[in-house]
């Protein structure tokens, strides 16, 4: 297990799914944890059952954002050690259909809210010598799906984003990669599956969708966060500036 003493971790859209077992991961560490999400009812059932800190608010919301982070460090007495910058997926639609609304949205929610977080908590990383800034995105950013351009182009623009931004906080102790996400059996994906023709059961619907992906299975939740512990730990110091992808070996693209 990874080994968290000592530090406190800001997870963003954690009441359930990818956030909220990265969140477990870092308080089974010994992390000091605070998590957000929309819905107040069921962030605080998370926030209860993970022992953490939590504000509930809209990540696409500037001012939100501000005050998840200054209540955190007053919360733990401490500036933020781990930022995982996760977010909601936006809405599919192709180039053309999409409204301005909807890409308003997305590029406040998945794109300005990873800027944003970071201009937060750099400066205390930064005075620590020691930081970890994790954006979550997906495969999308590096082989586009179909009817998804706004996830398409907002998580490219979130690589190229913490691309520059490894470049500037490497000198004082801080990584930053992105993790481009391919599947995982959240509630979210299960809602998604529908079972396909000629299938009975959910569990038929998903071993079909595991074909896509060579290693045969989609993962849970808390297997795939550890994905993500791993670059959150003091062990992965050397690697900075990367887009990994946890994808089962999904994307075709040898680099
Ligand atoms: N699961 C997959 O297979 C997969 C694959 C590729 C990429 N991803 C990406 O990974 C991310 C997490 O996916 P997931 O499957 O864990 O999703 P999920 O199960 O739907 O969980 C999303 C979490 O984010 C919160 N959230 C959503 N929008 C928010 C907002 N605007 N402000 C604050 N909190 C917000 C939700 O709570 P509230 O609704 O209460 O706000 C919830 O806690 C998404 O961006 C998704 O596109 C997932």
């Amino acid at each position: 297990m990874m080994r968290f003493e000592g530090k406190v971790a800001l997870v963003t859209a954690a009441s359930r799914g990818i956030g909220f077992a990265v969140a477990h991961g870092l308080r089974a560490g010994g992390a000091r944890v605070a998590i957000c999400g929309r819905d107040e009812a069921s962030l605080a059932a998370a926030a209860k059952e993970l022992g953490a800190f939590a504000l509930a608010g809209d990540i696409g919301d500037a001012s939100f954002l501000e005050r998840l982070v200054r209540e955190t460090e007053t919360h733990y007495g401490s500036t933020i050690d781990v930022l995982v910058a996760n977010n909601g997926g936006p809405p599919p639609g192709g180039s053309t259909e999409v409204t301005e609304e909807q890409w308003a949205a997305a590029v406040q929610r998945n794109l300005m809210s990873a800027v944003r977080l970071t201009r937060l908590v750099a400066p205390g990383m930064r005075s620590k010598k020691w930081g970890r800034i994790i954006h979550m995105a997906s495969t999308t950013a590096k082989e586009p799906d179909d009817g998804m351009v706004l996830s398409n182009t907002t998580r490219a623009a979130t690589v190229a984003f913490a691309k520059t931004l490894s470049r500037e906080l490497g000198p004082d102790g801080v990584t930053v990669n992105v993790v481009l996400t391919g599947a995982v059996l959240t509630e979210r994906l299960r809602s998604l599956l529908q079972p396909a023709p000629g299938t009975s059961s959910l569990d038929e619907a998903v071993a079909e969708a595991a074909k896509m992906f060579p290693v045969r299975y989609i993962p849970s939740a808390d297997e795939f966060a550890k994905v993500v512990l791993f670059l959150a730990s003091t062990e992965a110091g050397y690697l900075t500036g990367v887009a990994l992808p946890a994808d089962g070996g999904f994307m075709r693209s040898a680099m």
